[in-house]
């Protein structure tokens, strides 16, 4: 490990770091943070792709085995080196592990780009449910008269329908970044979340009650049990749980630097982890009920219809349901309505990735960190997605990000900060010595040894099917500049800016509790 000083643990030049006003508004924002597209646009269809109800069982052991410990592992890396990603990685693994943690905050740069895009669509779309615009042909309306797609693969065609919205969801995500981490985050996490959670229930309680639902969940939960032989269930599993949580690519570990000192990590992680879990299952229900009620009214399996996942799910098949159902002007501004939140909040958590990178690294104002940032990945997102390209490109960097680099940043942070730094058994005593739940051997086995063996594995299938068949049947070489490019820019990112100098020394630190401190910090007072 780097070497440490003995300075108290304030000595730092940088600015004191801000923090959440207590547990509830950082369990509020984490849960904001994970509950998000992945959960609303991407589980269910996952779910019904991957074996129905018996995906449930990957899924479950996935979160148990590699989500719920890495995101132990964010939560101990980001409260104990109390920083962003870069910088809390250096503290922890030198500037090696700084790179690490700008190739995380790269990855955000990406996702944050396509992200709003998605949410925009959701924005526009929850406007268009009240008079059902799309009509009869939902899937003609979303590709022709809304995104206005081209056959190129990038054109500079501006379509003012998708460009507005796209405008207005980043000005509003920099509004909400520029009021702060309590004034902004939190407080947008305080009215969002509880307005998500009522909307979608509400949403889920009617889906229920429609003809034919019965079918849907039967569709959903009928398992398929030899589906569980095949190893790309298992790999969707593994691949889906890190999104959803929004672990081991910055976000969790941002969120926990801005915890107080003493404060209990463990427990409010595993109700940030039930509380997703929750949600994803609840999005299942409710989408695979809305199916069974579109598939009886056309009389067919609703393993007859199209359009199940991603994309399809949400902008065709949803929408072509709402226009056949009783009230479905309501219906469908509740289910726009419920994406836009989940995403926002997401977003949000993205972007502070980023800006909690640069703030650190360069010591410059967040505001000015906000708007500058803020805006030119919003001109970026803007030429790639304001104009009539934005679904291949969207396809594509999604497919990349995910499957290959979050993969990798789990896999390399796990080896590099437990087995070269050998810093479990710190980790592990930080996360117990504050956490009424207690972490140990168990935790240590799961992150250090299953979270990296079976990610390398799935990594190496996943990079040998992508060069087996093109990705999306798209072009190989679009594939190769969108998709491999991507990669090749975020390692870029990440090595110039570790090469980069520091404002404040950023191993000018003490960790705090000191170690071992179990006895200490519970006769302290111990957990909140
Ligand atoms: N966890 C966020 C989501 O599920 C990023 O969309």
């Amino acid at each position: 490990m780097p070497q440490r000083t003995t300075a108290p643990s304030n000595a730092s030049a940088a600015p004191p770091r801000a923090e959440w006003t207590g547990q509830f508004g950082f369990i509020l924002s984490a849960i904001g943070s994970a509950v998000g597209l992945g959960n609303i646009w991407r589980f269910p269809g996952v779910a019904y792709e991957n074996g129905g109800g018996a995906f449930l069982i990957p899924y479950i052991v996935a979160l148990l085995t590699a989500g719920i410990p890495i995101l132990f592992l964010d939560y101990a890396i980001g409260h104990r080196f109390r920083g962003s990603a870069p910088l809390a990685l250096r503290r922890i693994a030198g500037r090696f592990g700084e790179g690490i943690g700008w190739f995380q905050v790269m990855i955000c740069v990406f996702i944050a780009i396509y992200y709003t895009a998605v949410l925009a669509w959701a924005a526009s779309y929850f406007i268009f449910s009240f008079d059902l615009r799309w009509g009869d042909d939902a899937t003609g309306f979303f590709t022709g008269d809304y995104l206005r797609l081209a056959d190129s693969s990038f054109t500079l065609d501006f379509v003012p329908a998708v460009l507005i919205p796209l405008v207005i969801m980043w000005l509003l995500t920099i509004a909400v970044l520029g009021a702060g981490v309590v004034k902004g985050i939190q407080a947008a996490n305080l009215i969002a979340m509880p307005l998500l959670v009522v909307g979608f229930l509400i949403l889920v309680v009617r889906a229920l009650f429609l003809p034919g639902a019965v079918d849907g969940l039967n569709a959903l939960f009928t398992p398929d049990f030899a589906a569980l032989a095949d190893p790309t269930v298992w790999i969707a599993a593994y691949g889906h749980i890190f999104f959803s949580l929004s672990v081991a690519f910055g976000i969790m570990l941002t969120y926990s630097s801005y915890r107080r000192r003493r404060s209990n990590m463990t427990t409010p992680g595993l109700v940030v982890a039930f509380a997703n879990s929750s949600f994803e299952i609840l999005a299942a229900v409710g989408v695979f009920a809305t199916l069974g009620f579109f598939a009886f009214q056309q009389g067919i399996a609703v393993d007859q219809l199209e359009g199940l996942t991603g994309v399809g799910l949400a902008f065709m098949t949803f929408p072509a349901i709402v226009a056949e159902m009783p009230g479905g002007q309501f219906f469908g501004a509740l289910f726009f309505g419920s994406l836009v939140l989940a995403g926002l909040t997401s977003l949000i958590s993205i972007l502070e990735v980023i800006l909690a990178g640069v703030i650190d690294k360069f010591g410059i104002p967040r505001r000015t960190a906000v708007y500058s940032i803020g805006g030119g990945l919003a001109i970026v997102s803007i030429l790639l997605f304001g104009t009539s390209t934005g679904l291949i490109a969207l396809d594509t960097i999604d497919n990349w990000a995910n499957n290959i680099g979050i993969v990798s940043s789990a896999i390399v942070m796990t080896v590099t900060v437990l087995w070269v730094r050998r810093a479990g058994g710190e980790l592990s005593r930080h996360l117990s010595a504050l956490s009424t739940f207690r972490v140990g051997r168990g935790w240590l086995f799961f992150v250090s040894l299953v979270v990296p063996v079976v990610l390398g594995f799935m990594l190496v299938a996943t990079i040998r099917q992508l060069f087996q068949e093109p990705y999306g049947g798209y072009d190989e070489l679009y594939l190769l500049i969108a998709g491999w490019g991507s990669i090749a820019i975020m390692v870029i990112g990440a090595i110039a800016l570790t090469a980069s100098p520091w404002r404040s020394d950023p191993e000018r630190f003490t960790p705090w509790p000191s170690l071992p401190v179990s006895r200490a910090a519970g006769a302290e007072g111990g957990a909140r």
